[in-house]
C-alpha cells in the first residue's frame, strides 16, 4: 500500500541503525492499538519530540545505571524473597507468582503501592489492559490499520463493530493509568505516601500544568506496560530452561553453593560473584526472544544505511529473534549453554541485541537485569526444578513453543518446584 518496510536480519546491520539512531528512532502511529485504543500515551508508542525526552528522562531517573538502579535491590529483593513463599505453597500458580513479583516491584517504583496476597486490583486491571492492547495491536488483527479513515466511521454502520471494542478498551487503559495514580494522590494527601516516582514528581515539581501532570501520569503506566509481561517471560523461560536441561540447573546451583553457601539467599551484591549464573541470565534472554520483533521504528528523514536507501516514514523492523538465533553468531542457538558467554572469547552481546537499539533502546533494561538475575539466583539457591509426573508417574517433557505477539511467552507448561532441602525450606519460611 506504498508504505516502505525494512526488516533487520542481522545485528551488524542493527548497529548501523544505532549509530544513526536519532534518525531512527520515530514511532509508526497504530490506528487501533495507538490512536483508538489510547496506548498512544505510552512511551513504546510516543512519537519522537519533547514528550519522549520527558519520559525517557524519568525513566533513567528511576530505573536507570548505577545509583537508580542500585537503590531499588533492597526491593527487588524483598518482592523475590515473597515469589519464593508464594511459590513454595504453590508452584502450579508460577506464572501468576511470576506477575505479582515483577508487577510488586514496579508499582511500588512507580505509585508506592504494595501488591495484595490473592486478587490484586491493580494487578488485574492493568494485566487486562496488557492483554486489550496485545490484541489491538496484532498486524493484520483491524482493517483500520491498513485503512486509517475508518476510524471516522459511525459506530452502527456493519463492519464497523471494532469502534464498539476500542471504546470499552480504551476505557480500561484510562482506568489504568488513573486508578493507581489516584491512589498515589490519596496516599499524599494523608501523609502516608512512601516515596515513588509519582510522589515525587509531584512534590518536587513547580509545574503542575496539565501537561506535567498528563506525562508523569502516562510515564508511570508506561513502566508497568513495558516491563511486567517482558520480565515474566524471561522469568518464565528460566524455569522452562531448568527443566530442559538440569544439567545447568546442576551447574549453576553447585556455584551458588561454593560462593554463598547455603546459610542464607544470594542477593544482588553476589552478582559479580556468580559468573555462571550471569552467563545463565544472559542465556535466557538470547534462547527465550521476549520481543522477537522488538518495536517497530520509523525513519524521520530519508538516509542510507550501507548504501541502501532509507525513505522517511519507512517502518523498520529489528528481527531480534532471528540475530539471537544465528548460528554464525550463536553456534547451535536452540541449545541452551551459558558457557557460550564465559571465557577469553564470549560470542557476541546479547543485551546490544534483545533490548532493541538507538534511541529507542530498552529504557527498561538495568530493572530487567536486576529482577531476572533476582529471580534466578534465589530460586535455584532453595528450589530444585524438576518435570512434572503424569497420572502414570511418567515425567512430562515440555516442549520449548512460544506464543505470538509483540510480547512471547513461552507456551504454559507444568513442573514441579521443591525445596532442595531442609535448610531450603527454612530459608524460604524465614525469609
Ligand atoms: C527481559 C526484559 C526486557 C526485555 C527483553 C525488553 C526488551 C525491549 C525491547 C526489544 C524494546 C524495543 C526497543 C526498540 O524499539 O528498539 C523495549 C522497549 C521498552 N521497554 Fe523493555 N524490555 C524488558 C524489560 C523492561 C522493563 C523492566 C521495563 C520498565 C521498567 C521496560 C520498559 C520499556 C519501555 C517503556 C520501552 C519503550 C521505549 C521507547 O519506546 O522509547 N522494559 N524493551
Amino acid at each position: 500500500m506504498g508504505q516502505s518496510l525494512v526488516i533487520l536480519n542481522s545485528a551488524n546491520i542493527m548497529d548501523e541503525f544505532d549509530k544513526r539512531g536519532a534518525n531512527y528512532s520515530d514511532r509508526p502511529v497504530l490506528q487501533m492499538g495507538g490512536e483508538l485504543v489510547g496506548y498512544n500515551n505510552t512511551l513504546a508508542l510516543l512519537r519522537y519530540g519533547p514528550r519522549f525526552r520527558f519520559y525517557r528522562k524519568h525513566f533513567s531517573r528511576f530505573v536507570g545505571p548505577n545509583k537508580p538502579i542500585q537503590s531499588l535491590h533492597p526491593l527487588v529483593e524483598q518482592e523475590t524473597r515473597k515469589f519464593l513463599r508464594r511459590t513454595l505453597e504453590n508452584c502450579s500458580r508460577l506464572n501468576g507468582n511470576l506477575r505479582k513479583m515483577a508487577g510488586g516491584i514496579i508499582l511500588q517504583l512507580t505509585y508506592g503501592y504494595k501488591v495484595q496476597d490473592g486478587h490484586d486490583k491493580f494487578i488485574e486491571l492493568i494485566e487486562q489492559n496488557n492483554d486489550n492492547f496485545s490484541l489491538a495491536s496484532m498486524p493484520g488483527a483491524f482493517l483500520v490499520d491498513v485503512f486509517p479513515w475508518m476510524k471516522y466511521l459511525p459506530e452502527w454502520i456493519p463492519g464497523a463493530g471494532f469502534l464498539k471494542i476500542a471504546r470499552e478498551w480504551r476505557k480500561t487503559t484510562e482506568e489504568s493509568a488513573d486508578a493507581p495514580y489516584a491512589y498515589t494522590k490519596t496516599q499524599m494527601a494523608a501523609g502516608t505516601a512512601p516515596s515513588s516516582l509519582i510522589s515525587t514528581g509531584l512534590e518536587e515539581s513547580e509545574d503542575h500544568s496539565p501537561e506535567y501532570l498528563r506525562d508523569l501520569k502516562w510515564t508511570a503506566a508506561s513502566m508497568y506496560s513495558g516491563g511486567a509481561d517482558t520480565t515474566v517471560s524471561a522469568e518464565y523461560a528460566f524455569f522452562l530452561a531448568m527443566i530442559l536441561f538440569p544439567e545447568v540447573q546442576k551447574k549453576a546451583q553447585a556455584e551458588i553453593d561454593a560462593v554463598v553457601g547455603n546459610d542464607r539467599l544470594p542477593t544482588l551484591a553476589d552478582m559479580p560473584h556468580l559468573p555462571y549464573v550471569n552467563a545463565l541470565v544472559t542465556e535466557v534472554l538470547r534462547w527465550n526472544s521476549v520481543g522477537p520483533l522488538g518495536v517497530p521504528h520509523t525513519a524521520v528523514e530519508d538516509g542510507y544505511i550501507n548504501g541502501y536507501f532509507i525513505p522517511k516514514g519507512a517502518i523498520i523492523i529489528a528481527n531480534l529473534w532471528s540475530m539471537l538465533h544465528d548460528p554464525e553468531i550463536y553456534p547451535e542457538p536452540f541449545n541452551f549453554d551459558p558457557e557460550r558467554h564465559l571465557g577469553p572469547n564470549p560470542q557476541r552481546d546479547v543485551r546490544k541485541i534483545c533490548f532493541g537499539f538507538g534511541r529507542r533502546i530498552c529504557p527498561g533494561m538495568h530493572l530487567a537485569d536486576a529482577s531476572v538475575y533476582s529471580c534466578v539466583a534465589m530460586s535455584l539457591a532453595v528450589f530444585s526444578i524438576e518435570k512434572a509426573l503424569d497420572s502414570d508417574g511418567v515425567p512430562i517433557t515440555p516442549v520449548h513453543e512460544n506464543t505470538n505477539g509483540l510480547i512471547s511467552f513461552p507456551k504454559p507448561f507444568e513442573c514441579a518446584i521443591k525445596p532442595r532441602s531442609e535448610k531450603a525450606y527454612s530459608l524460604i519460611i524465614e525469609s
